[in-house]
């Protein structure tokens, strides 16, 4: 993770680069060569309609016919209509030839951004030969409204639907809504739902911030008369926890609507008072336990123009909430599947049960017709009691269910909109007459996130251990980073965030998610620097324990490592500091030792001030590596040697030289000090045998860690060249393992190593015990960000081909482009395949057979690699070398398929 400077890489890097250097680039265009830029993105978002950020970034991704290609420059034009960009002309910004290799992060310089405004973007590149792309496509952003002078709406509630009419004189030419809650809201136009966004707005702590989204709603808009509606909901607004009271007592609605008319004129309409409220068909609503829905007080027409709402009262205006007003810039909750359900049983009489086949977050459409006033319940779970009854022990307090009441006339659908259920099993009560497969689908709900990543292995277990956390992954995405989806928790648990986050960026684009939630975490910081478990806080503690709270630094690096994001370093320096601070004052003889639950969850015991302490270590280094990144040598100094002190307190408080154990001796209190290569240099070998003699003899080739140590012990492992017996690790069957997991039916990760399913804590779908995905990435599949050129710019491709795994096909859709690493072993031959996104460079390690003693290796049908030497003059390759036993070439961008061969 934190590796020393690599002088030979970087040369190499730089003398590609320095090809581009001084060159008088001209002009000329290409249909060979570069090919123009493609998915123009803006704060990691694509065609955002509403951000708030006032120099915002634009990333591109360069293609190009040749191989070892790099961008030597770059022209980006922002025009305030698509017209003018047609035209090649940037209004707002020209950023001319702008000699630069940045092809993410590159800052917006032009003119100051205007509210409630869109513009347009394209960008074409030279490249290293000094030949120019095509533009790219036109992009677009949308600036929301970028001071809280802009906003006129008030905070409004009263009841839970909301309407207002309007009359316009004119053809809709543009129109933006601007919308948030104090809770969900679902809006509404000339009854059709705004957007598709569920669950909005993103759980924040609301007194402090409260995130809005922007929606086109141009076309939802028509001369003449419109009626808006919304519904609204409590959510985590109105719902408190074990610890923390709920912020407010009514939810509330905000809404700014913006059109300009044909007639060039400008309409503002606002949340105040002259709209009018109703209590709607939502009878009750809450996120753990589930909404109660009667069909029999719906108001047909109620969110369409000429409703007679004659008998609803004027809304109230509300307090709301004081807090900042922020554009919502992350991919939204979403209904992003559905799911049909695999099977039916009735095992009782009116007592039906449906298996999805898949536990999952989310909910259920009903579709039933009877009589009036008929209750059908819906009761969620995620296992079964041997009689085929649900059993929902584990869901704790959670109701977890919804009633639905018919109106009774005719087919009647519903699903809830201010709740969501985490389950496999839905248990229907009170269906009138009997119901079939079709009477319900499965709805998967979570934050939208893009795939990019896939990872596949010839071992089926690696895939099925791979499935079940991306479900764990994804079905935990609510906006926040949730711990679970089902019981009375789903919160934003830091230790489960933090070792789950690197996997999660592997797989999904998490860039604008994990921004947002860093975010969070610094709305939660106190003066003193102290920042909490949970985030937002609803359970567990303040000061959080220190393998919580590293979430904030750590999340802080990996969006800095995958991402090349200097801003969040900058914008959380000060944060970071008062963080380091804070636990500075809490370790006078520079070891932290307070804890609340260390390596959680696992089978032998590690101390947690051993943990903390790590985590002390680690988040002091990381700060020294974050001000040197920023040009802040004295802090890099400072914090450099702070880490050092850290570093031997530990040793003398927690290390044993005779034994060469730490603490316990356990998996984890070996393996966390040396993945940051803590040890002392004459004992480090010591603790790797003891480590690996721990997992090989005294648990037979068993994990023993919780989910903070389970983080590090395969990477360590394959870091001190045992990734055989981590792989062993990963293929295990019995318990504890993954695969005991996946055994006894999981589909999802489960909280614990133990199969439980009483009423403990035991959740069946907690991705936290995923950490082994980025393992998978890493190590197997071997693509790796190098520390000291992050966000892809340099790559190390490093594959484990480890026992009886003939094949493995990675790849991670960088901010770069796509990087694949796909591999298959023969005995005596191996042939790896990789894709190097142009403006990157990689160094491709292939590893020897053991076995091996003269090795080839040729690239398509040319020698890279013989007698022990480079072969030059294959395209794209500039360098290779041997040493672990391992060839490792220097390669530009392209695709390259290589074959080692040995005898
Ligand atoms: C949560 C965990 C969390 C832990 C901390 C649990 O209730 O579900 O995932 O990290 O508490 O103690």
């Amino acid at each position: 993770m934190l590796r020393s400077y690599s002088i030979l890489r970087f040369l190499v890097f730089a003398a590609l680069l320095a090809l581009t250097v001084g060159l008088t680039i001209p002009s000329v265009q290409a249909a060979e060569g570069p090919l123009a830029p493609v998915n123009l993105r803006c704060e990691y978002l694509n065609n955002p309609l509403g951000i708030d950020v006032r120099q915002p970034r634009f990333t591109w991704i360069l293609r190009h016919t040749e191989r070892a290609q790099l961008q030597s420059a770059y022209q980006v034009l922002v025009a305030s209509t698509l017209e003018l960009l047609a035209q090649n002309k940037g209004d707002q910004w020209d950023s001319s030839q702008a000699a630069s290799d940045d092809s993410t992060q590159v800052v917006y310089k032009g003119k100051p951004l205007e509210s409630d405004h869109s513009y347009w973007w394209k960008v074409r590149y030279w490249d290293k030969d000094g030949k120019a792309s095509d533009y790219s496509r036109p992009a677009s952003f949308g600036v929301a409204l970028l001071s809280s002078d802009d906003w006129k709406g008030k905070w409004i509630g009263g009841a839970n639907l909301l309407r207002k009419e309007i009359t316009l004189n004119n053809k809709v030419v543009r129109a933006r809504v601007y919308v948030t809650a104090l809770g969900y809201y679902e809006l509404r136009i000339n009854g059709e739902k705004v957007g598709c966004n569920d669950l909005d707005p993103a759980w924040t702590t609301y007194p402090v911030r409260v995130l809005y989204s922007t929606y086109d709603i141009t076309s939802q808009l028509r001369a003449g008369k419109n009626a808006f509606g919304a519904m609204i909901g409590g959510g985590w607004a109105l719902l408190g926890a074990r610890d923390v009271p709920a912020p407010y007592k009514q939810s509330a609605l905000l809404l700014q609507v913006n059109i300009e008319l044909a007639d060039g004129k400008t309409v503002q309409i606002a949340s105040d008072s002259s709209w009018k409220v109703t209590q709607g068909p939502v009878v009750s609503d809450s996120v753990w336990d589930g909404e109660v829905y009667d069909a029999r007080r719906e108001l047909p027409g109620w969110d369409s123009p000429g409703f007679d709402d004659s008998a609803w009262s004027a809304a109230k205006i509300l307090e709301g909430s004081k807090g900042i007003l922020s554009a919502e810039m992350m991919p939204p909750i979403q209904d992003v599947d559905s799911m049909v359900p695999v099977a039916l049983t009735c095992p009782r009489p009116g007592v039906y049960v449906y298996d999805m086949g898949q536990n999952s977050s989310g909910w259920v459409d009903l579709h039933v017709s009877g009589p009036r006033g008929t209750q059908v319940q819906l009761r969620f779970a995620e296992l079964l009691y041997d009689t085929g009854m649900i059993n929902r022990e584990n869901i704790r307090g959670a109701k977890s269910r919804d009633i639905y009441i018919l109106r009774g006339d005719g087919e009647e659908n519903y699903h809830p909109r201010f709740t969501y259920h985490g389950f496999r099993y839905v248990e229907v009560t009170g269906f009138p007459g009997t119901p079939s497969l079709d009477s319900l689908r499965g709805h998967v709900v979570h934050t939208a996130v893009n795939t990019t990543g896939s990872f596949v292995a010839s071992k089926t277990l690696l895939n099925q251990i791979h499935k079940i956390t991306r479900w764990s992954d994804l079905t935990n995405l609510m906006s926040v980073p949730t711990d679970c989806d089902q019981r009375n928790e789903r919160m934003g648990w830091m230790g489960d965030s933090q070792t789950s986050a690197e996997g999660m960026m592997l797989n999904f684009d998490m860039a604008a998610f994990f921004t947002n939630f860093v975010r969070d975490i610094r709305d939660v910081q106190d003066p003193d620097g102290t920042i909490t478990d949970t985030v937002p806080l609803r359970y567990g503690s303040r000061p959080a324990d220190p393998a919580w709270g590293t979430a904030y630094p750590l999340i802080c690096w990996y969006l800095y490592q995958q991402n090349g994001d200097r801003r969040i370093l900058e914008e959380n320096y000060d944060g970071l500091k008062k963080y380091l601070e804070f636990l500075h004052s809490r370790a006078p003889d520079d070891v932290l030792r307070f804890s609340h639950y260390g390596d959680w969850v696992s089978t032998e015991k590690t101390p947690g001030a051993e943990v903390s302490d790590f985590y002390y270590y680690y988040d002091t280094l990381l700060l020294s590596q974050m001000a040197a990144v920023l040009g802040n040598s004295a802090d890099a100094a400072s914090y450099a040697q702070r880490a050092e002190q850290i570093k031997d307190a530990f040793n003398k408080a927690f290390f044993d030289p005779e034994t060469g154990n730490y603490t316990t001796g356990t998996q984890t209190a070996n393996a966390l000090p040396l993945f940051l290569d803590m040890a002392p240099k004459d004992r480090r070998g010591k603790v790797v045998s003891n480590l690996v003699n721990n997992v090989l003899y005294e648990h037979d080739t068993h994990v023993t860690t919780g989910f903070i140590g389970i983080r590090y012990l395969m990477p360590v492992l394959t870091q001190f060249q045992h990734s055989d017996l981590a792989y062993d690790l990963a293929v295990q069957t019995t318990f504890p393992s993954w695969g005991y997991m996946l055994a006894n039916g999981a589909t999802t990760l489960w909280e614990l190593w133990q199969n439980k399913t009483g009423p403990a804590m035991n959740s069946h779908n907690h991705h936290m015990m995923g950490s082994v995905d980025a393992w998978f990435y890493e190590a197997l599949g071997g693509i790796n960000v190098d520390p000291d050129l992050p966000g892809y710019r340099h790559i190390r491709i490093e594959p484990q081909m480890v026992r009886d795994l003939t094949s493995v096909s990675a790849t991670v859709g960088t901010v770069r482009g796509e990087v694949t690493s796909s591999w298959t072993h023969e005995p005596g031959v191996i042939r790896l395949q990789v894709d190097v996104p142009v403006n990157s460079a990689a160094s491709v390690s292939i590893p020897e057979d053991n076995e091996m003693t003269e090795v080839t290796v040729h690239e398509g049908n040319r020698t890279v690699w013989e007698n022990g030497h480079f072969v030059e003059g294959t395209p794209g390759i500039v360098a290779g070398k041997m040493g672990n036993r391992r060839v490792s070439l220097e390669v530009g961008s392209g695709h390259y398929d290589f074959r080692l061969n040995g005898e």
